[in-house]
C-alpha cells in the first residue's frame, strides 16, 4: 500500500502500524503528513541525526501540537476554572527543555537515576515483584496487564518519588486520574474529577517537598526539594512549578512506559514459543530479550521536535517552525539497522542499539531503572508462573489507541497454579 493511503491516527494503523512504517521507509523517510501539522521521520539514521542536534531541533513541544486530539477544553464550570487558575502553570523541564536549561535540570536528576544507584535497588524491586506474584501464582489465571504490569512500575516510581507505602492507594487513584494517557482526551463527564485529582496531587507534592526541606530522605522529592539549579547568575533552589513538572514526568514516563513493556514483551514471548523456550532454558538471555522486545514493540511510539531554523533533513527542506514526529517505533523496524527487523530474535546481536529510550541529550534518564524492573520482572515471572500461555477464552489482545504510547489494554493468561 502506498504511504499516502495511511493515516498515523487511524485506529487500524495504530493497532498494526508496521505496514505504514514499511511504506514510510520505502517512499518517504521524511514525510509531511497530508492535512496534518506534522512531518514524520521514520528511519534510524535520521532520527539519530535529529535527537543529537537539540539546537536545530527543539524539544519544547515533546508531545506534539495542541490541535492534534487531546487538547484541553476551555472551562465554563466555576470550580474547574478555579482549579485551573490554582494549578501550577506547566514549565519546561527535562523532556520539554532545550539547551542550556535542559542540561541544568538533567544534572540534578542524573545521579539519582545513575546505573550504580539503580543497581543497588535490585533487592527491593524483587521484593515488590515477588509480592505481586504471591497474589497471582495460586490463581492459575490472570490479567497480567492489570494485576502485574501496571502495578510494578507504580509501586517502584511511588517509592522513588518518596510516596509512603501507606499513602500508595490514595496516590495511585489520584495519579491514574490526573495523568490518564498523555494524549488521551479526558471524557467530558470526567473532566472535573480529573482536575480535582490533579490539584490534590499538586498540593500533596508541594507539602511533601516542604517536609523534605526540613527532613531530607533518600528519595526524589528530597533531591528536588534541596537541589540548587545552575543559572546565569547565582544557583537557586527549584521552584514549585519546576518540581511539579519533573515529578509529573517521572510518573508518566516511568509508569506507563514500563507497564506497557511488560505486557508487550510477555505477549511477544507467548506468540513466539520457540523464543520463549530459549529464554526459559537459559535465563541469562533475559536482558537481551528485554532489549529485543523494546525494539519489536516500542512503548513510546514517537515524540516531537520543532525546527528552530530553516534546515535540511534527509534531503528534504524544512522551514523554521516545522513540527517533526520522530517515530522511534519505526526506527526500530528499519532494515538498514536491523536485519529481518520483523523477526523477534532474543539472541539478536545488536538488539541493544534499539531506540526505544531515544538517544542524545534527552536519552531516557530512567532507562537503567526500567531495564532493572523488566529483567527482574521476567526472571520472577518465568520462575513463578510455569507453563505460561494465552487464555483461549479471550480474543487476541488489542493495543492502546494513543499515537504516542503503545501497549496492550489486557493480557489474559493461564499457568500452572502454585
Ligand atoms: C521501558 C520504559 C521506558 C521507555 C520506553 C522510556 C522512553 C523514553 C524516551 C523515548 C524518552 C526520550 C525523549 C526524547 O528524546 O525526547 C524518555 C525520556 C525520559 N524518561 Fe523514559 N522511558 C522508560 C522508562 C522511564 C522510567 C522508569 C523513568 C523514571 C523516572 C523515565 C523517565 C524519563 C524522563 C524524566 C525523561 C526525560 C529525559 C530528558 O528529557 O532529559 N523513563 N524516556
Amino acid at each position: 500500500m502506498p504511504v499516502s493511503d495511511f493515516n498515523v491516527l487511524d485506529p487500524a494503523t495504530l493497532e498494526d502500524p508496521y505496514p505504514f512504517y514499511k511504506a514510510l521507509h520505502a517512499e518517504a523517510p521524511v514525510y509531511p503528513a497530508p492535512g496534518m501539522p506534522i512531518t514524520i521521520v521514520s528511519t534510524y539514521a535520521l532520527i539519530q541525526e535529529v535527537v543529537h542536534d537539540p539546537h536545530t531541533y527543539s524539544s519544547k513541544m515533546p508531545t506534539g501540537p495542541a490541535d492534534l486530539p487531546g487538547g484541553r477544553t476551555t472551562p465554563t464550570d466555576p470550580e474547574l476554572r478555579a482549579i485551573y487558575e490554582e494549578q501550577s502553570r506547566p514549565v519546561d523541564t527535562l523532556l520539554s527543555a532545550d539547551p542550556p536549561w535542559h542540561a541544568r535540570y538533567r544534572s540534578i536528576v542524573n545521579k539519582a537515576f545513575a546505573a550504580r544507584r539503580v543497581n543497588g535497588m535490585e533487592g527491593y524491586v524483587r521484593e515488590i515483584v515477588s509480592g505481586l506474584l504471591d497474589d497471582i501464582a495460586p490463581q492459575g489465571k490472570a490479567n497480567l496487564v492489570e494485576e502485574f504490569g501496571n502495578r510494578l512500575p507504580m509501586a517502584v516510581i511511588a517509592d522513588q518519588i518518596g510516596v509512603g507505602r501507606a499513602e500508595l492507594t490514595d496516590f495511585k487513584r489520584r495519579s491514574d486520574l490526573a495523568i490518564g494517557g498523555i494524549d488521551t482526551k479526558v471524557p467530558e463527564d470526567k473532566v472535573l474529577e480529573t482536575a480535582r485529582a490533579g490539584i490534590e496531587l499538586q498540593r500533596y507534592f508541594v507539602a511533601r517537598a516542604e517536609d523534605r526541606r526540613k527532613e531530607p530522605k533518600d528519595d526524589m522529592l528530597s533531591v528536588l526539594a534541596n537541589a540548587k539549579l545552575e543559572t546565569e547568575g547565582e544557583p537557586r533552589p527549584l521552584n514549585d512549578p519546576e518540581i511539579l513538572s519533573m515529578l509529573q514526568q517521572f510518573q508518566v514516563a516511568g509508569k506507563e512506559t514500563t507497564a506497557h513493556s511488560i505486557g508487550m514483551a510477555t505477549y511477544l514471548l507467548l506468540t513466539n514459543p520457540d523464543q520463549m523456550a530459549r529464554v526459559v532454558a537459559d535465563r541469562s538471555l533475559i536482558p537481551n530479550m528485554v532489549e529485543e522486545a523494546l525494539r519489536m514493540e516500542t512503548p513510546v511510539r514517537g515524540l516531537f521536535r520543532t525546527t528552530t531554523k530553516d534546515t535540511v533533513l534527509g534531503g528534504v527542506a524544512l522551514a523554521k517552525g516545522t513540527t517533526l514526529m520522530l517515530l522511534f517505533a519505526a526506527a526500530n523496524r528499519d532494515e538498514e539497522q536491523f536485519i529481518d527487523a520483523a523477526r523477534f530474535d532474543v539472541t539478536r546481536e545488536n538488539a541493544k542499539s534499539q531506540l526505544a529510550f531515544s538517544a542524545g541529550p534527552h536519552y531516557c534518564v530512567g532507562s537503567a531503572l526500567a531495564r532493572l524492573e523488566l529483567r527482574v520482572a521476567f526472571e520472577e515471572l518465568l520462575e513463578r508462573l510455569p507453563n505460561l500461555r494465552l487464555d483461549p477464552a479471550y480474543p487476541a489482545p488489542k493495543h492502546t489507541q494513543s499515537y504516542i504510547l503503545r501497549g496492550l489494554n489486557d493480557l489474559h493468561v493461564l499457568f500452572d497454579p502454585a
